[in-house]
């Protein structure tokens, strides 16, 4: 079991297909079309977007691997993945690095992971990977921030108070929360991997009316738990930030980034 619903991650797969990078994309569709047999391992997989993200992209015969430790996604990820026979589903807490499926010169996918994860997670994962030569796509990890068209007075503090939730410990030990990408670049980097960043921002507009509401109620416990805000003061920014989805011009923005490692020797 975890936290994740298939429906939130439904909602938010075409905000995150739209905020991909594409320069990563074609880069790594590059480094796959250059391998004899390329393999991938997406780690935290959920129900398979990152695998919906990417198919289209990589060679026909890539081999997939999605791993997650959710029986429910898992099985989700089984059915909404098609032509199955080159995707292999694989149960397996990703905390447990020495059991991972890993290929020498496979490609390691996983999209909004690593901000659930901590330093010494990320500092094991690329000591793991850099030994079988892997290279890694990390897409769409929160950057901190949190833009609104139309501003609140209280939007800073929300933004300050949401941040310090997402460093509170999701299974892997303090979490990077909006550190994650600079935390992957640093160890990539003193591994000897080169690393390309790119933004992958969420822009979402009245459009994406559903996500934004799902996404303001998933700030709610996290602002309660931090407590810096009254309940009056946070009942009073949501009743503001609902009212505001649809609006002429209001438009929220909640930023990403998506990184790209290529191992030494490739
Ligand atoms: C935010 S979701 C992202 C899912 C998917 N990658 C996507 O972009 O839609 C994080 C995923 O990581 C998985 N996860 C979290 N901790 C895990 C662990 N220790 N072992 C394996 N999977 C884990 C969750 O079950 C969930 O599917």
């Amino acid at each position: 079991m975890s936290d994740f619903d298939e429906t939130w991650l439904a909602l938010r797969e075409p905000a995150d297909r739209a905020a991909r990078d594409g320069e990563l994309v074609a880069m790594l569709a590059s480094h796959c079309r250059r391998l004899t047999d390329c393999a991938v391992l997406d780690l935290g997989c959920g129900t398979g977007s990152t695998w919906r993200a990417l198919n289209g992209a990589l060679p026909e015969e890539t081999r997939w691997t999605l791993v997650d430790q959710d029986r429910r996604l898992l099985d989700a990820a089984a059915r909404l993945v098609e032509g199955r026979e080159k995707v292999h589903f694989h149960r397996q807490d990703i905390r447990d690095l020495a059991q991972l499926p890993l290929a020498e010169g496979a490609v390691v996918t996983a999209s909004a992971l690593f901000d659930l994860c901590s330093d010494d997670y990320v500092a094991a994962l690329v000591d793991r990977i850099a030994s079988d030569g892997c290279m890694l796509y990390a897409a769409l990890n929160f950057d901190g921030v949190i833009r609104w068209s139309i501003p609140h007075a209280l939007d800073a503090t929300v933004q300050a108070d949401f941040n310090r939730h997402q460093q509170t410990d999701k299974g892997f030990g303090p979490a990077l929360g909006p550190s994650a990408t600079q935390s992957l670049s640093d160890h990539l980097s003193t591994a000897g991997y080169a690393v390309t960043i790119g933004a992958s921002p969420w822009r979402m507009s009245g459009e994406q009316a559903s996500l934004q509401r799902a996404f303001l109620e998933g700030l709610r416990q996290p602002l309660e738990e931090i407590g810096s805000l009254s309940s009056s003061q946070i009942e009073e920014w949501f009743a503001f930030r609902f009212d505001m989805i649809g609006a002429e011009g209001s438009v929220c923005e909640v930023g990403h980034s998506d990184l790209l490692a290529t191992p030494p020797a490739a």
